[in-house]
């Protein structure tokens, strides 16, 4: 709000175009320099003058808008700093008529943004690795909700392949169907281990799996039923842990359902002479853009994930006139949707540029961390439990007396694991470690749920009532704390526009540590009518504001921990 104030003033005063100046603007370290500097070297080069003489005369001719209260040159900078009674009334007041939907936007325009993410494979379980694709979808499905997007969750399932047609023979001699049901997918991992086991020893094994496969590509009945019961299976556990997390999906269309939607794909690149044979396969020639080809059918007739992804993206594009189809996929997938989004553009689709592939780092653990199994076959679901129970542990210590200590527990513990995966950015490997997600002073999901449960317990006692006198909130703890409640809007679009969850994790954690020195330093509950009235109306901004990001992370805001 005041950054496109002065972004607009700066735009007239030097003839840059207004969101040029507004990317430009910085926000100064230390805050005591201002709210926003003004950076002039770029300008250096064009008008042929030093920066600080620039800088000197742009602060004299800029004209102050009235969000401001001084306008400052320092080196090669403008500062300004905002008029702190005109801030603390405008966040405080934008925030109190705004609600829930403070930090958000109608930018959106309610048009639809689908989200490709979490994107389980049948018969395998759900493991660690799929927690960050999990949560960063997630998140980014919640932030461009609240910019104004309908967001389309879809997890697109992992249930097509020859693996399906090897699982089959593995029941068929050896599975028992009531074993299954009770142990779930970890017995369909069995049966799939055996089945290897097996088929080192017998040939024989591999053609009866690809005859079962085959059979499933021709829709024969008791094929059909083995795999859609296996699907059926894993979902059910899937689901679980999604419910745990509060993660839904609008669609589970998976691999499989583009089955008779490959031909369209295959026919329309031969339209467009872009499918060429080669060594019996037919793929799509790439290496002008110097990626290897893009394979669309195999010799054998069948089709490739790649292929799939095309067909999904046509299909979407047909069903959800996308503004944006989002990828949350590990970066190791790069050179997939490099590819065959090229070949998207090429078959002549300028919504190409809409897709993008949101790429993220990998997640290891410390020594111990995941001392019981190895590596990454960790199980999601176990390592939430863990979370859990550490987190139980912690508040028996802590708050004995908490009522609905395990509701809180679960709370509290699945929101340091996802905190602790969108508190830096996506790319960067996690290294996971539950000393340090798990701390409730560091910066940490039960940290940040810690300082909401405290403003919900001081505005148990005492509620704000009417118009507060905003110019007595001019200690420094409450300026700095309303600094970082009027950084959360830009924070909230940047993440949306960088596809970046921690942009948001951040703000909510400046957020946090503004509260906590201002809720040190200041008594909120003096004698003073008017002064306290006004603490409380600024503690009760930073606890909608707490909730609200916290909402967008994914986590939960409980009021008492
Ligand atoms: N199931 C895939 C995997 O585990 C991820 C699918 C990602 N989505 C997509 N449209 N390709 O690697």
């Amino acid at each position: 709000m005041f950054k496109a104030e002065i972004a607009k003033a700066l735009s007239e005063a030097t003839g840059l175009d207004t969101a040029a100046v507004s990317d430009m603007l910085e926000i100064p370290p230390n805050p005591e320099l201002g709210d926003y500097a003004f950076p002039c070297f770029r300008l250096a080069k064009t008008m042929r003058k030093a920066p600080a003489l620039i800088a000197a005369e742009l602060a004299e001719t800029v004209k102050k808008p009235d969000c401001v209260g001084k306008v400052l040159p320092a080196g090669g900078y403008v500062n300004f700093v905002l008029d702190r009674g005109v801030q603390a009334k405008t966040v405080l007041e934008k925030i109190r008529t705004e609600g829930k939907k403070y930090g958000g936007s109608s930018e959106g325009g309610g048009r639809n943004v689908c989200i490709d993410y979490s994107s389980v494979n049948i018969a395998k379980p759900l493991h660690i690795g799929h927690l960050p694709s999990t949560v960063i979808g997630n998140s980014l499905y919640r932030i461009y909700e609240h910019i104004g997007y309908n967001s389309v969750g879809i997890n697109h399932l992992g249930d097509w392949g020859t693996q399906f047609g090897k699982m089959i023979v593995a029941y068929r001699l050896w599975g028992n169907r009531e074993t299954i049901e009770a142990g779930g997918v970890d017995e369909l991992v069995k049966l799939y281990v055996r089945f290897h086991q097996e088929a080192e020893r017998d040939e024989s094994l591999n053609d009866q799996a690809r005859a079962w496969f085959r059979k499933i590509e021709e829709n024969d009945p008791e094929a059909m039923e083995l795999f859609s019961w296996f699907k059926e299976i894993t979902l059910k556990e899937v689901r679980q842990v999604f419910d745990m997390m509060g993660i839904r999906f609008d669609s589970y269309a998976g691999e499989s359902f583009y089955n008779d939607k490959m031909d369209r794909v295959v026919d329309e690149l031969r339209e467009k002479h872009l499918l060429i044979k080669d060594q019996g396969a037919q793929i799509v020639d790439l290496s002008e853009y110097k990626m290897p080809p893009c394979i669309i059918l195999r010799s054998d007739g069948a089709t490739l994930y790649a292929t799939r992804d095309i067909a999904a993206a046509l299909y979407r594009k047909d069903t959800y006139d996308f503004a944006k189809c989002l990828y949350v996929v590990a970066y190791q997938q790069n050179l997939h949707f490099r590819q065959w989004f090229k070949v998207v553009e090429l078959m002549g689709y300028d919504w190409a540029k809409d897709l993008t592939h949101v790429a993220f780092g990998m997640v290891s653990g410390t020594e111990g961390a995941f001392s019981t199994r190895k590596g990454n076959m960790v199980k999601l679901r176990d390592v939430l439990q863990a979370s859990i129970d550490k987190t139980r542990a912690i508040i028996r210590e802590k708050s004995p007396d908490l009522e609905d200590a395990d509701g809180i527990a679960k709370e509290v513990g699945i929101g340091a694991l996802v905190w602790s995966m969108l508190y830096n950015g996506r790319i960067k490997d996690v290294v996971f470690d539950w000393d340090t997600i798990l701390n409730f002073d560091g910066e940490t999901g039960p940290y940040v749920q810690y300082t909401h449960a405290r403003a919900c317990s001081v505005l148990r006692k005492a509620k704000p009532e009417g118009d507060p006198d905003y110019s007595l909130l001019n200690d420094d703890e409450s300026r700095s704390l309303i600094a970082a409640l009027g950084a959360f809007p830009d924070a909230v679009k940047e993440a949306a526009e960088k596809y970046e969850p921690y942009l948001v994790s951040r703000s909510v954690m400046q957020i946090c540590q503004a509260f906590n020195r201002f809720y040190y330093e200041q008594r909120i509950m003096t004698d003073d009518a008017a002064l306290r009235n006004a603490r409380l109306t600024l503690t009760e901004a930073a606890r909608d504001v707490i909730a609200i990001g916290l909402n967008l992370i994914g986590l939960s805001a409980p009021e008492r921990m």
